[in-house]
């Protein structure tokens, strides 16, 4: 408990924890299970290539969110760049700069021009009505978020497909296990990819899964990920090696049991930090909307400066000295990033809204690792901090911290 700015290590205090608190530490489900399917993969040396454990996950995932097919790959990236291809996206494709790289990178590195558009400032998702202001004769697709798991206007995209004859693709990597008008997010576009990396709620330590209704897209994906091998000695399509090993289908099914009670920690922490932050000036908690299904993954801050007396960057400066490591969210835009910014170097002039969430975004540590004492304390810090907004800024100026 601090009970003064004094008290805090920007100005010789004690930091507040003695570990750093992470945001997205991995969960792990039950260890034994793990450990026992571990030891069956090794006494039946079928480590990759199709096996047991792959199969049985991908039945349960497709059962899990009612989706015709899963293919589950080794990673999210690579999920996305096939999925890309399956649906034969080429020229320009128009997806939000408020993302992680892979987005934007999985598009160019097949030589397919990620073209940014803007972001509607309360929901961080692709705005619909900037959308149709980027489309050109070039344009073949739509890659839209699902932003921090909240599903993104997906009526409104679909309808802009379908006018503009575009296909659409979801990156769903951090929508696992929520919903849209109670359909589980995976039912929507022509495919959704998600993430499985360590740092989701949800995780066999790297992996992805690309799902669709699609049977024959579905056939298409599962050669390329496999080299496009039709049986022994045949290619019958260009692939790569896509394909996810038997350990991390391991981690997964063991993970799938242990799914209800991550999003019940994630929920309570979410319910603990809604309350705590309540009243802050200058702080606002995204809400997620309670009538869907949601996996909380994300405690997502926006600081008004003005409000708040001091910058998202200074707050997080604060933090970091008490070993609460809150991070920036797709900061700087992947527009500010190479090689998009030496291709379009003026990019930004399109992007305002993007320009403006990216410098007043930031996560907050949740997950397993956390307990409610531990986010009281956090959010103690917030409310002293901006209690104290302008000394705090005046010292760290001067300071140069
Ligand atoms: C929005 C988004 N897209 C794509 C990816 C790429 O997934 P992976 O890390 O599994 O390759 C991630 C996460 O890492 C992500 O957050």
């Amino acid at each position: 408990m601090k009970n003064g700015i004094e008290d805090l290590v920007i100005f010789g205090g004690y930091p507040a924890f003695d570990d750093k608190l992470h945001v997205g530490r991995p969960n792990i489900g039950n260890r034994q299970r793990f450990l026992d399917l571990m030891d069956d993969m090794l006494d039946r040396r079928w480590f990759s290539n199709d096996g047991p454990y792959v199969k049985e996950f991908e039945k349960k995932i497709a059962e899990y969110l009612g989706v015709k097919n899963c293919i589950v790959m080794c990673n999210g990236t690579i999920a996305l760049e096939i999925a890309i291809r399956a649906l034969e996206l080429k020229g320009e494709v128009i997806v939000p700069s408020f993302t992680f790289i892979a987005t934007a990178h999985s598009l160019q590195w097949q030589e397919i021009t990620p073209v940014f558009c803007d972001i509607d400032h309360r929901t961080h998702h692709l705005d619909p009505k900037t959308i149709e202001k980027m489309i050109t004769p070039r344009t073949s697709g739509i890659l839209g978020l699902h932003t921090w798991g909240r599903p993104c206007a997906i009526e409104a995209l679909s309808d802009l497909a379908q006018k503009h004859n575009l296909k659409l693709l979801f990156d769903a990597a951090h929508a696992f296990g929520c919903s849209y008008n109670g359909r589980m997010i995976g039912n929507f576009g022509s495919a959704e990819v998600f993430s499985f990396h360590a740092t989701k709620f949800f995780n066999t330590f790297e992996g992805g899964a690309v799902v669709t209704n699609n049977d024959d897209l579905a056939k298409k994906m599962r050669l390329m990920k496999n080299f496009g091998f039709a049986g022994y000695d045949n290619v019958i399509y260009i692939g790569t090696n896509g394909k996810m090993n038997e350990a991390s289908a391991a981690m997964g099914l063991t993970n799938l049991e242990s799914l209800d009670e991550f999003i019940a920690v994630n929920r309570r922490n979410y319910e603990c930090y809604r309350s705590c932050l309540a009243g802050i000036p200058g702080i606002t908690l995204l809400k997620h909307d309670d009538g869907e299904k949601h996996n909380y993954q994300y405690i997502i801050l926006e600081i008004d400066e003005d409000e708040a007396g001091l910058s998202r960057d200074e707050l997080q400066k604060v933090l970091w000295a008490e070993n609460i490591l809150a991070r920036r969210y797709f900061y700087p835009g992947c527009h500010r990033m190479e090689p998009y910014r030496s291709y379009f170097p003026h990019a930004n002039l399109l992007l305002p809204v993007t320009e403006e969430v990216a410098k007043r975004v930031m996560v907050l540590p949740t997950g397993s690792t956390i307990d409610p004492q531990s986010i009281e304390t956090i959010c103690q810090i917030v409310q002293l901090t901006v209690e104290n907004g302008k000394d705090i800024k005046k010292h760290l100026m001067s300071d140069d911290l």
